[in-house]
């Protein structure tokens, strides 16, 4: 797990190539077996595979969700507020689980953030994300996470520039 995070980055260029059933498999199963609070597992995932849909859900932000037109799949993240009201700690958990299982894979992935974003002035992401994909409005949107593999390689996060003196011990 280690060497996985280690050479863990966020991949935005994909090549035109589907994922398999086998693959896609293993990330619902990741998915599905997340930790969640008090195991009320309040998400939906709603895996977006259809390119006219992809295009669409690129357009949901002006900055940081284009590279979704080129992915292989989207997997939308969302929370149930009703059931939880940790559902956001749930849905972040997941989201990052299914990032690592799909590395582990040979993937490559980037969380797109929806919840608190905007997709113009009159709607914000969530909403825009909602609509298009019939979501109804008790069931919140985390993020979107965009899959596919990878078309760029980026070099590991060097040891060095790790900000170790994040990490206290005993007292602040
Ligand atoms: C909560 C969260 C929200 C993020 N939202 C976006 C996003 O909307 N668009 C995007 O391109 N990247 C997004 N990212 C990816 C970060 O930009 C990326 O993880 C960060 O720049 C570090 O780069 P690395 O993942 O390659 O180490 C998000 C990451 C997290 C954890």
């Amino acid at each position: 797990m280690i060497d996985l995070l280690r050479r863990r980055r966020s991949i935005r260029k994909y090549e035109k190539k589907a994922i398999g059933k086998e693959l896609l498999d293993d990330l619902k199963e990741a998915l599905l077996r997340c930790p969640s609070s008090r195991g009320i597992n309040p998400w939906i995932f709603i895996f977006v595979d259809d390119a006219r849909l992809l295009d669409q859900l690129a357009m949901v932000k002006e900055h940081g969700s284009s590279f979704l037109k080129n992915a292989a799949l989207g997997i939308v993240v969302c929370g149930d507020e009703t059931k939880s009201d940790v559902w956001v700690e749930d849905c972040s958990i997941a989201s990052i689980v299914v990032q690592l299982v799909a590395q582990s894979s040979g993937l490559g992935s980037c969380w797109i953030q929806i919840r608190k974003r905007v997709h113009s002035p009159d709607m914000t992401a969530e909403e825009y994300v909602q609509k298009l994909l019939g979501i109804p409005a008790r069931l919140k949107v985390e993020s979107i996470i965009s899959i596919g593999y990878p078309a760029e390689t980026k070099k590991p996060v060097p040891h060095a520039n790790l900000t170790f003196e994040k990490i206290h011990y005993n007292q602040y």
